[in-house]
Formats: structure tokens, sequence, C-alpha cells
């Protein structure tokens, strides 16, 4: 157990820094056991702050050799070093030059944040809190300084050599090494430094900015990696156009460098001109890459694209406003990728990602606003709801005050904020002071926690015509916040009529009826809607396009599967039937628990078979709608969850579904047999989902040949990985001679082996956990490696919830094991992987003792990171 208790830092604490730099100079000279940073800051007093405040550098395992201030030695005792690593320098000028040199070890830092080795190359993550890690430096995002980076080292081990900003000179230096200069023309804050070096080939192109400037575009990876980066290199120049076209955002460096890696904590980093990725979201073939690859990509290049002016250019003033930055970017990439593929089935994906992750956060220990009050580790907080929920947000106004103030308020709020750290108050305001709309009540969605439950009861009367909708709303208590207020939430809607056409709306008061969605604002715990001239009894669509994150409850069966079949909305059309599913389901589970028999309601199978039937139309909405609600979206619908039952019934419905509905599942898998080269334009990729959508019915009925005969005949990873991982649920020879074919054709390959660990992880076999243990042992698992680790453990954990909650508790056990043997190798990654045991409160009382067991153990063991500490302690409170 951690004897020192990790301090909690409190939004309400912040103090302006107590000193700014404007410049910092650094020469690094890189070797991979002992590195030095030299760095020149120019400092000076923060007029804005407290006059005494002391001169503190953060800093995390770094070795002093030297330090000056204004050219003099500075004197040991002068020097005062904190536990945590930073360094106070007593009686501090109102300006000066500080000039540090430390050593730090790249090739020992498995933590993969600051600078660190990945194949003999050199490569840095400064955010949140990395650069701490590279040099002493106040490392915090409030503090913006113009950079000049030096880099030397052997011309045989680093013949490329980058940093932020654009090339400005190299030449020789001693020996057999060189020296590249870089300089960064924008003030930034030390989150957003990057240096990458070793040895790396790139791909080049290059793109002319609406006002004429051309920017050179280059992709840098591993010799052999060069063919697999096109699609990255088309996403970017799209990007790029999409943002001057839509915001008018332009990039404003000389060269934009995007830089790939192997061991990388998270999907990619936004460091200014040098963006660092996950080769998992750059390399990209049709034989190893699956169309959510390709899709994935393509988000994450734009998201990284799009942060140039929303995090870089307009920074965050600290921490807690990670959502200002994070939220407003992803609504910018879902925007960027509606515009690209298909609006809705965009929507409906977002949906389903935000409902699998950030409503069950949002329902768990780890609850927090949009904007946290206290963090112990900041890394923790890089959350679904920071993230997601941030976005939905941000669509919030945007839904509000509608696309043009919205575009007017981002325009403001990049006049008024460029190359400021700022926050939260000033996007809202922004928007605020370009609609003229009042948004004050707003703020509530990014102060408070939890998912807002709304419920609606209509009346209509016939003698009156008229139709009086009762909304309200009401959102559980979260970890902190016991009160919750009403928030206002605008509801997209529309009346269907009997015959399922659209019907006009009037509000009492308006003077003429609004021919199709209109928002009404529930802005109360309960607020009614008097709708006028209504011929007859309405059925309310509620909740279009998702235009809130909330959970609508008690539509009554039958609605849903009138606004299943006739809604014009089609994220309606797709919700309805996903709760008419949903409902079924959970009165399946109920059954299930009783040791009833399970029944089969033939409407499901009806469903399909309409679906199908309309599928031509839009294969990958077809494919989004015959997809069964996830076991993890069930489990969140319930009180106490039966992981179990659960996964039962939707076994049991799936192969019930496949053998009913078999001859028109055959014919439209049949039809959908892909001629010609492989392409993944929307449609192209819509066909497969389709087709991969109908195999798993027909497998989970027994067809497990057709499964074989597609992997067997695949030639590209979708229809591949579609059939291994059915194969993956079987017990029969062809399940193991797939794997190991498999695993025999990409063994060499790391990003399609990840797949192989996490297709078994996630199997529907009573064996899995023994599966998974010996998966762990075997010779290309590798802990230290971040996507590895997380094709293994967080695949069984969050992907498996029947068998990780088996009820011996091995799969806690194991999960437990895992946490603690990764911890002092990576704490950032071994805290995300302790969420699923959080999550006791909503299983079964000898579910939940042997989960808290478990997190009990991580929590006492010794040395223990903060932030894993922080997860496992909160998820014990
Ligand atoms: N800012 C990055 C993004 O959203 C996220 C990120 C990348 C990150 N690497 C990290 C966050 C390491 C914390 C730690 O695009
Ligand atoms: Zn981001």
């Amino acid at each position: 157990m951690r004897t020192d208790m990790p301090v909690t830092i409190r939004r309400s604490d912040y103090a302006p820094p107590a000193f700014l730099v404007d410049t910092v100079d650094l020469d690094v000279h890189l070797d991979p056991a002992a590195t030095e940073v030299r760095a020149r800051l120019a400092l000076r007093r923060n007029p804005a702050a407290a006059p005494d405040a002391p001169l503190l550098l953060d800093g995390d395992g770094l070795t002093l050799l030297e330090a000056r201030l204004d050219g003099a030695v500075l004197a040991a005792g002068r020097l005062q070093f904190g536990p945590d690593g930073s360094l106070t320098i007593a009686d501090p000028p109102a300006a000066g030059l500080l000039e540090t040199t430390v050593r730090i070890a790249p090739e020992k830092n498995t933590a993969l944040s600051g600078l660190y080795t990945s194949g003999g190359n050199f490569y840095t993550q400064c955010e949140a809190e990395g650069f701490r890690r590279i040099t002493f430096f106040p490392d915090r995002p409030d503090v913006m300084s113009r950079y000049t980076v030096t880099i030397h080292a052997d011309r045989g081990l680093c013949p490329v050599m980058l940093s932020n900003g654009n090339p400005d000179g190299s030449g020789h230096g001693e020996g057999n090494t060189h020296w590249v200069r870089w300089v960064d023309p924008h003030p930034k804050p030390s989150y957003l430094f990057a240096l990458v070096a070793g040895e790396l080939v790139n791909v080049h192109d290059q793109f002319v900015t609406k006002s004429g400037r051309l920017v050179s575009l280059n992709i840098w990876v591993r010799r052999g990696d060069e063919d697999r980066c096109g699609h990255a290199m088309d996403s970017l120049k799209r990007s790029m156009a999409w943002d001057e076209e839509v915001f008018g955002l332009e990039y404003d460096l000389d060269v934009f460098n995007i830089a790939a890696v192997s061991d990388f904590n998270m999907g990619a980093m936004e460091n200014k001109g040098l963006n660092v990725f996950n080769t998992k979201y750059v390399l990209a073939s049709p034989e190893s890459a699956t169309d959510g690859d390709w899709q994935g990509i393509e988000t994450v290049i734009a998201h990284e694209y799009f942060h140039n002016w929303t995090g870089n250019r307009v920074t965050c003033r600290d921490w807690f406003q990670l959502s200002l930055k994070e939220g407003l970017t992803v609504f910018r990439d879902q925007e960027f990728s509606a515009d690209m593929g298909s609006r809705a089935v965009k929507r409906i994906r977002d949906v389903r990602g935000l409902r699998a992750a950030q409503f069950p956060e949002d329902a768990g220990p780890m609850a927090h606003p949009v904007r946290p009050d206290s963090y112990i580790e900041i890394d923790n907080f890089y959350t679904p709801t920071v993230y997601q929920k941030g976005a939905e947000v941000v669509r919030l106004i945007h839904t509000r005050i509608g696309p043009a103030a919205f575009r007017r308020g981002m325009d403001l709020y990049i006049a008024r904020n460029d190359n400021q750290a700022v926050t939260i108050e000033d996007f809202v305001s922004a928007m605020q002071d370009a609609s003229g709309v009042d948004l004050s009540f707003f703020m509530g969605w990014y102060d408070q926690a939890g998912t807002p439950e709304v419920t609606a009861e209509g009346r209509y009367d016939p003698e009156a015509r008229r139709y009086v909708l009762t909304l309200r709303q009401q959102t559980p208590p979260t970890p902190g916040q016991p009160e919750k207020k009403p928030l206002p939430i605008p509801l997209a809607m529309g009346l269907l009529g009997p015959d399922g056409a659209e019907m006009p709306t009037r509000l009492a008061g308006e003077n003429a009826a609004q021919a199709d969605t209109r928002i009404l604002i529930l802005d109360n715990a309960e607020k009614s809607f008097t709708f006028e001239e209504v011929p007859a009894p309405p059925v309310p669509s509620l909740l279009r396009g998702f235009s809130a994150p909330v959970r609508l409850k008690g539509v009554p069966r039958d609605r849903l599967r009138f606004l299943a079949v006739h809604d014009t909305d089609p994220f309606v059309r797709w919700e309805s039937g996903q709760q008419y599913a949903a409902s079924v389901m959970l009165e399946m589970v109920a059954a299930q628990q009783r040791g009833e028999a399970l029944g089969f309601d033939p409407a499901l199978a009806e469903a399909v078979t309409n679906t199908l039937a309309a599928s031509e139309a839009d294969p990958a909405f077809a494919a989004e709608a015959l997809v069964l609600p996830g076991e993890g979206f069930l489990a969140d619908q319930m009180e106490i969850a039966d992981p179990v039952a659960i996964h039962v019934v939707r076994r049991h419905l799936r192969a019930e579904i496949g053998r009913r509905c078999a001859a028109a599942l055959r014919a439209t898998y049949d039809a959908l047999a892909e001629s010609g080269p492989y392409r993944i334009d929307g449609r192209s990729i819509g066909r497969r989902a389709l087709r991969n959508a109908c195999l798993a019915y027909l497998a989970a009925a027994g067809e497990t040949a057709l499964a074989k005969a597609q992997f067997d005949a695949a030639t590209n990873m979708t229809d591949s990985l579609a059939a291994l991982s059915l194969l993956s649920d079987t017990t029969g020879p062809e399940r193991e001679q797939a794997l190991a074919a498999f695993h025999a054709r990409w063994r060499g390959d790391d990003l399609v082996l990840d797949k192989w660990f996490s297709i078994q992880a996630m199997a529907a076999r009573d064996d899995v956990i023994d599966q998974v243990r010996a998966l762990y042992a075997h010779p290309d698992f590798d802990l230290k490696n971040p996507n590895r680790a997380r094709s293994l453990i967080g695949a069984f954990a969050s992907g498996n919830p029947a068998r990780f909650h088996d009820a011996s508790g091995e799969g806690y056990r194991f999960l437990a094991d895992a946490v603690i043997a990764l911890d002092p190798i990576n704490g950032s990654i071994a805290a995300r992987l302790v969420g699923p045991l959080g999550q006791w409160r909503r299983q079964s009382a000898a579910r939940g003792a042997l989960m808290r067991r478990e997190l009990q153990r991580v929590l006492d063991t010794p040395a223990l990171s903060k932030g894993t500490f922080e997860k496992a302690s909160k998820a014990l409170l």
C-alpha cells in the first residue's frame, strides 16, 4: 500500500503561473542510454501572479548536471528539490536567463511519456505532463513560449531528426554527428513539444492553402511501411480542405509532419507541426486493415489536424479545461466524417460508442462532469466523458443556435483567444455573443455529471384538436453530486399521423405551422408543450438525431415498432428498432433468470426480413439496423446486470433469427458477393458490413462452413476477420485451422497480430479464461507494448462480459494480475485497464465481492502509480 497519499488537484485552486517563459532554446544530444538536454529559458515574473510566488520548475526523474542563472552557476544552496522531482530556485530575479543541463535515459522509459525509444528510434509524448520528464520547466498549459530546438545525434543512429515548426538549418558536428535546428514561430504550451529522430523514411505530398501557401506534407514511418500511408495522406489533405471550407481555418506552417510509432499510449498526439501517431491510425492496406481501421485513420488524422486551431492556437488554461479542446475537436472530426460519408450512419455509430463507453462511466464510480472538479492523475481524465460527452455538449450548442451562428461563434472564439490559454467559459461566451442566445444555463452541462433521464407523456383532445406533450427530466446522483438540477435539453422532434406521415406542427401562440423537425427546449424538471390544430392522435418522434446525450425512457413498444418503420428521421428509425429489441431482450433475460424457457418474438424476425428487403437503398444503414443491441448496452439498462444471462439471450436470439430468416439472409449474402478490386467508398463498406451481418446470423444458426469458406477465400481483412471472429466462437477443427493459418500469415505484422489476440480474448467459449492466460504467456505477447496489452487484456475485460464476469472470479483475478504486472512498466495503461473492475455496484453481490477483493489486491500493491491508485481507490469508495 502507498504510504504517501497522492495529492488531489482542485479546479478551484487555480492560480496563474508565477513566472512566464517567453522563449525556450533546447539542445538535445540524443543517446538511448544517456541523452543530454540543455535548456535556456527566458523567464520573467508574471505580472498577474503574486509578486513573491516561488520559481518552481516541474521535473520528473531528471538528473541535473548544471544550472546557471544569467550565466552564473547556481550554488547548490539555491536549488531545492521536491519529493516529486521538481526544482525550486531560491531568490529568483524578476527576469533572467535560466540554463539547465539534465541527463535522461530514453531506452529505460517504459511509461512512454517524455522521451523514449521504440524500435531504436526516439519519440516524445508530452501531453499531459511529459515535458517535465525531458527538462525542468513550468509544465502547465498556461505557460506559452516560442521554441527553438537543436537536435544532435550520430548520423547513423539518427539520419532523420524532427521537431515542431519549420526547419531552420543543419550541419556537421563532432565525429560522425550532425545537427538539425527547428524553429516554431507560434507560442505554445510545453505539452505540444515534440521530437522524433531515427531511421525513418517519408511519404511526401503537398497542399496549397486557400491563400496560396505551399505546405510540405510528410508521413514518417519505418522502412517497409511506405506503401501503407496513402489513405492517411489522403485523409490529411481532405481534412485540410474541409477545415478551410467549413470553418475558414488554414494551416499556419510550411511543413506538416506526421510520425508513426508502434509503442504509443493513445491514438495520436497533435504536437504543433509534428503529430505523432500510433501506427494503428496511419498504416493500412486492403489485405491488412479492416473497413473500421480505414475509418479510424480518417477520423484520427482529421482529429489531430483540427487540433491545430482548437487546441494549439487556442489552448487550455489548465487541465480541467481539457474538453475545451477535446470535446470541440471531436465534434469537428465527427462533422468532417459525416460530410465524407453517410451522416446518418456516422451519427448512429457515434451514439452507439457514446452509450457503450460514456453512459456506463457516467453511472459508475469514476463519473465526473465534462469539466471535472478535481483529479489525482490527469491521465485518468482522458475519458469518454471529456471527449464524447464533451462533443455532445458542443453539438447541443450547435443545435440550439444553428450552424450559421455557430460558425460566427467559432470565428469570434478564435479571434478573441488566438495564442492564449483559455477556459470553457471563453468558448461558451463567444458562442453566446455571436448568436445573441443566452447560453449561461448551458454551463450546467459542463459542471454536472450523470446522464439525464427524459420521459414524455402525450394527451390528445379530439374535440379541441389539441395535443399536449409533457416532458420530464431527472438525473440520478453521482459521486460527490447527490443533488442534480435540471439542464436545458434541446429535443428535436416531430409528430407523425396514424398513417405514418409527418404532420406539420404548430405550437400554441405560433402563427404558422412548421413542416418538419422542430426543437423543443426542456429547461425545467417538467414542461408541457401544446400543439394546436392536430387533426388526429399523433405519434411523437422524439430525440431526432440524438439531439441531447440523455436516456429517453418509457416509449411503449407499439410506438417503437411504428417509429422504426415510419419515422422520417433515420436515427429515430434505427433507435426505435434497437429499443424495441432491447426491451424484448431484457424481458427474456428476466425469464432466463427465473429459469423459464426462452421464447421468441416473431416481430424481430419480421424486422430483419423487412430490413433485408429494403437494404439495397442504404446497405450501411441496414447493417446498423440488423445488429442486435450489444451486451454492454443491455447490461447498462439493468439495475443489477446479469452478463451471463444477457449473453445466453443474445446468442439464442441470433441463432433463432438466423434459422427463421435463413433464406433471406443467404440471398442477401450471396447477392452482395464482392467482385472487382477492394474499394473503401461508403457504399462498398456498407455492402461488406451488411454481408457480414448476414453471415453472423447464419453462423449463429450453425453455418460454420460458410464462415470457413469466407475465411479461406477472403482477399481483404474486413471479410477475413469477420469470418474468423465467428469461427473463434465455435469448437470444431475449423477454428484451430483458421487461427493457425491467420497467425502463420500475419505473425510479422504487429497490427494484425493484435487482432488475432483480441478475437480469441472476445470469443464466446467456456474456456476463454484459460486461453487468455495461455495467450498472456505466448511468445508474441508483449506487456510493454500498449496496443498488444490492450488487444488481450482490454479486449477480454471490456469485450467479453460473459466470461470476464465468470462466477468463479477467475476473470477478475486475471485482470488484477495483469494490472499489477503492468503498473510499474506503464502506470497510465495499467490505470486504464482497471476500469471494468470498478463496475462492481452494478453486478450481483457475489460478483461484487469478488471484484472488490481484486481491487483491494491492486490497491495493496507496493509503490502503485498514482493513476492506478486513483482508479482503484475511487472504485472501492
Ligand atoms: N491529445 C491527444 C488527442 O486527443 C490525446 C493523447 C495522446 C494523450 N497521447 C496522450 C493524452 C497521452 C494523454 C496522454 O488527440
Ligand atoms: Zn484530441
